[in-house]
């Protein structure tokens, strides 16, 4: 194993976001050996907080994943802290000091990583300062890591964009969408580049639909006052949901490299028909949960804490996306994803044409049922492939069957987990699992269509209950086209 050298700043090291995700995953980079000696991190945050506090906050959120107190202590050591104001210049000048004596202490060899885990309003000014207050080195690699949302919509974004870009260059950026350290998604490619058998079908001679679920069983739980600015559309279409598409629907990349790959899924997203506003309504739905009509303890979205009486934020999206090139016209690509469904779970189903003509008579099906392949994303991963095949016994009938893999999944630590996999990525200068500002701004253009269209009327709202796979108006979409939501349940 090949040990990393780097100064990791973590911007926002108090936050929920460090805490459930980032400080659990270096542990567990740590734990394998990629995190050894040669590491520190310095949190900062405006509170005031001691390196010993800190340490026990670290401690206390890689909780059962330690290997043992000591170890986990020995980990923990490596932390710092340095309370910090982001417009206040002389905190930069004593973080800088002490990224300097870390780096002499630990033999950092320069290099940086700057991790923005706080709300974007503050991106342009924490990138400038780490410029003017000669944060960066000029030895060793800079890499900025941010999280979403970047802005809430292309104007917003570009602009933020423009600010980062003035300190930092495309490559050293690292836009975070955690689905693309997801173990499944990452097998999309595998799938299709890996087996002849579905790359040869891929495409809209095979293909009747493509169906993506992200639905969750959980509500805003106590992110109302984010979720409020932001609601389904740009909280999980503009950024999880069109990645996976983009995946599904790129051409095979000449190489399996960062460039290569990036280059594929860009063309994809390009091809992605951007609606005329007059079209949005045909093409995209929208709901947003009531209380449970069977659970009294699942309240509506409207009454969840920081969330206005009277909201129209959607807490659900379905859509029709189309994509325009040989390949692909004509099939659509839907998409559903929300909160409060009935249960969690991330799948795509890519449903085959039917067979010309059915020679089979079977009683209780006038058609044979579609060959339909079954991505398990999440939270059994694996896959399943519908086929039909003959009724044990007398004559020529057939059922479908089905062929089921589950990933062997070991929820401890050989699994890497989303943020594992992308942390290690970024330190070894690898971005394929990152998205590029072409890849942004081309959502940005999509979805920007559909959120200028719904602000211009009122939702009716609530319109699905909690625990129920969303609105009528989702199954209606399909049913349009002659087509029905598929859900593959397990087993
Ligand atoms: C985040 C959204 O990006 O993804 C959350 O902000 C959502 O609202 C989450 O719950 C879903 O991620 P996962 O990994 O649980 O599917």
């Amino acid at each position: 194993i090949d040990e990393k050298k780097a100064l990791i700043t973590i911007f926002g090291g108090t936050g929920d976001l460090a805490k459930r995700k980032l400080y659990p995953s270096l542990y567990r980079l740590y734990r394998k050996g990629y995190l050894n000696k040669h590491f520190a991190v310095i949190g900062t945050a405006r509170r005031e907080w001691s390196d010993a506090f800190y340490r026990e906050v670290v401690i206390e959120s890689v909780g059962d994943l330690a290997e043992s107190p000591a170890h986990v202590a020995e980990f923990a050591s490596h932390f710092y802290y340095q309370a910090h104001n982001v417009t206040d210049t002389e905190h930069y000048d004593k973080l800088k000091e002490l990224s300097e004596t870390l780096d002499a202490q630990y033999h950092l060899d320069g290099n940086r990583v700057f991790y923005l885990a706080m709300a974007p309003s503050f991106f342009g000014t924490i990138t400038e300062h780490i410029k003017t207050q000669h944060l960066l080195t000029d030895h060793g690699y800079r890499h900025l890591v941010i999280e979403k949302p970047f802005g809430h919509d292309y104007e917003s974004a570009t602009v933020l964009n423009e600010q980062i870009r003035k300190v930092f260059e495309e490559d050293e950026i690292y836009r975070i969408d955690h689905y693309l350290g997801k173990e499944m998604i990452q097998n999309i490619s595998a799938v299709r580049f890996a087996n002849t058998l579905f790359e040869s079908l891929w495409n809209n001679r095979y293909i009747e639909n493509v169906q993506v679920t992200l639905s969750e069983a959980l509500g805003v739980e106590e992110r109302g006052g984010y979720y409020e600015t932001s609601g389904a559309l740009l909280d999980m279409v503009q950024n999880h949901v069109l990645q996976v598409i983009s995946l599904l629907v790129m051409e095979p990349p000449i190489k399996l490299t960062d460039a290569e790959i990036r280059e594929e899924k860009i063309r994809a997203l390009r091809s992605i028909r951007v609606m005329a506003s007059n079209e949005v309504n045909d093409y995209f739905v929208r709901g947003q949960y009531g209380p449970s009509e069977t659970d009294p303890t699942l309240k509506g979205y409207r009454q969840e804490e920081h969330v206005a009486p009277d909201s129209t934020t959607e807490t659900f999206v379905a859509g029709k996306i189309m994509v325009d090139n040989f390949r692909w016209k004509g099939v659509p690509f839907y998409i559903r994803t929300g909160k409060r469904m009935k249960e969690r779970g991330t799948q795509i189903n890519i449903h085959f044409k039917n067979v010309p003509m059915n020679l089979f008579s079977n009683e209780d099906q006038e058609n044979l049922c579609p060959n339909i392949l079954t991505i398990f994303i999440q939270p059994t991963e694996g896959f399943s492939m519908r086929l039909n095949a003959k009724k044990v016994g007398q004559g020529l009938h057939t059922n479908p069957i089905k062929l089921e893999y589950l990933n062997p999944t070991d929820k401890g630590l050989n699994t890497p987990e989303a943020y594992e996999k992308l942390i290690l990525d970024c330190l070894n200068g690898d971005s394929t699992n990152f998205t590029h500002w072409d890849e942004v701004a081309l959502s940005w253009k999509f979805v920007d269509v559909i959120q200028d269209t719904w602000k211009q009327n009122q939702p009716d709202f609530p319109n699905y209950a909690s625990g129920t796979m969303g609105p009528a108006c989702s199954d209606e979409l399909l049913a349009k086209n002659g087509h029905k939501w598929f859900w593959n349940e397990i087993g």
